[in-house]
């Protein structure tokens, strides 16, 4: 009978533990006028509604990516951003529990399939790893391991040992011989993931390999990354540094920084290796004490950008740096609070400040976000990987809440 109680008491204690962190979640997001979770399931059946009206209406592309001006715009598979939507879908999953999301995600994966064997892009990891790989990691499924695997393949055939890295670009030949870009080190989890289901280590050493290369040679002092570097193929020696999507060669392009400190927590999660920890942190220290940081700390889109404050925001950066921080303060427990209370502050900004009126933007859940100033694209606009790393940095708050 003692027993008994006993395990009554101990449910019950759960069960009110978990009501009273579902209660302070719905409280934490409802800045604005719907919750987070109610506000993305509106505007994802709208964006339905959208992508099939663009497409009636002859659109070609698998993926939403983003807003031309009153007119949504879809990509194919082969662009960067084509896992994101999919990827976005799986999370609604995982937040709802409701299977109408798992069919969606689903069917939105499904047309990056071919995308295993696209050897011209170092962009594996994003386009199959945020789709398929969310997708394996909630069901199961060994049609997507075997996806998966196959892309892991591919992507490692872009590895040069002379380098040390796997090479980003094959366009701009004219500009450099092998480019690397800090954008590159996302890719790693997919291989990181290879290793652990294969055990063949080939994808653990190139994945090593690029973290440490990108390491020593993205870095300035202040750990502020460049965004593109240029090296000898021949000899591995660097040969440029320069920016492609910032304001100058020296400048630090926002989302680069914020791709520098979540793939670095990343690769600390994956070899337990205390450098990348180290480096991880030395990031997080410079985005979040940058003179132009905002108060509300969404970031400008380059943070040497010249017209500070009168210049755009890039609200990707701040979802990639929310959900990193997270991640980062589960590894730190001296820094757990800060690193947590400071993500917490991120995505408050984003809740009160940067969702889209419900039923506007195509569907997409935040504003704000800038793609590629320099080249006068995608300015000031809603962007799918925004959207896709508020909803992981959701999902990782609400376990860390748990
Ligand atoms: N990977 C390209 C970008 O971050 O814009």
């Amino acid at each position: 009978m003692k027993k008994y109680i006993l395990v009554l008491s101990i449910c019950f204690a759960i069960a009110s533990q978990n009501a009273e962190a579902q209660n302070k979640e719905k409280k934490e997001n409802k800045e604005g006028k719907v919750s987070a979770i109610d506000h993305a399931k509106a505007q994802f059946d709208y964006a339905f509604e959208e992508f099939a009206k663009v497409k009636a209406s002859g659109a070609k592309g698998v993926s939403p990516r983003t807003t031309k001006g009153d007119t949504l715009v879809l990509v194919a598979s082969k662009d960067w951003t084509s896992g994101f939507f999919s990827g976005n879908l799986w999370y609604m999953y995982e937040l709802t529990k409701d299977k109408k999301w798992l069919e969606k995600a689903k069917e939105f994966s499904a047309p990056i399939e071919q995308e295993k064997t696209n050897g011209v892009t170092h962009d594996m990891g994003f386009k199959i790893y945020c789709s398929f790989g969310n997708g394996y990691r909630l069901t199961k499924d060994p049609k997507y391991r075997d996806i998966m695997i196959q892309s892991a393949r591919t992507l490692i055939t872009r590895f040069n040992p002379t380098v040390g890295c796997i090479r980003s670009w094959d366009h701009h030949a004219e500009v450099w011989d092998f480019p690397v870009i800090i954008d590159n080190m996302m890719n790693l989890e997919l291989l990181f993931w290879a290793f652990k289901e294969t055990k063949d280590s080939t994808f653990y050493k190139v994945a090593v390999s690029h973290a440490n290369t990108t390491m020593k040679n993205h870095f300035r002092p202040d750990f502020s990354s460049y965004h593109v570097i240029g090296y000898d193929p021949k000899t591995g020696q660097v040969t440029k540094r320069n920016t492609h999507q910032g304001f100058s060669d020296e400048s630090s392009w926002a989302r680069g920084q914020a791709w520098g400190l979540y793939s670095y927590t990343m690769c600390y999660r994956e070899t337990g290796d205390k450098k990348y920890l180290q480096q991880a942190e030395k990031i997080g220290n410079y985005i979040l004490n940058h003179p132009s940081m905002p108060k509300d700390l969404v970031p400008y889109w380059d943070y040497n950008a010249p017209k500070i404050p009168n210049e755009p925001r890039d609200v990707s950066a701040a979802t990639i740096t929310a959900s990193a921080l997270y991640e980062l303060s589960t590894m730190v427990p001296e820094k757990a609070v800060l690193y947590k209370e400071t993500a917490d502050k991120i995505m408050k900004s984003l809740n009160k400040t940067y969702k889209a009126e419900p039923l506007t933007n195509k569907g997409f859940l935040l504003i704000h976000s800038t793609g590629n100033l320099p080249a006068k694209s995608e300015i000031d606009v809603p962007i799918v990987y925004a959207d896709y790393y508020y909803l992981e940095a959701l999902l990782r708050k609400r376990k860390l809440n748990k």
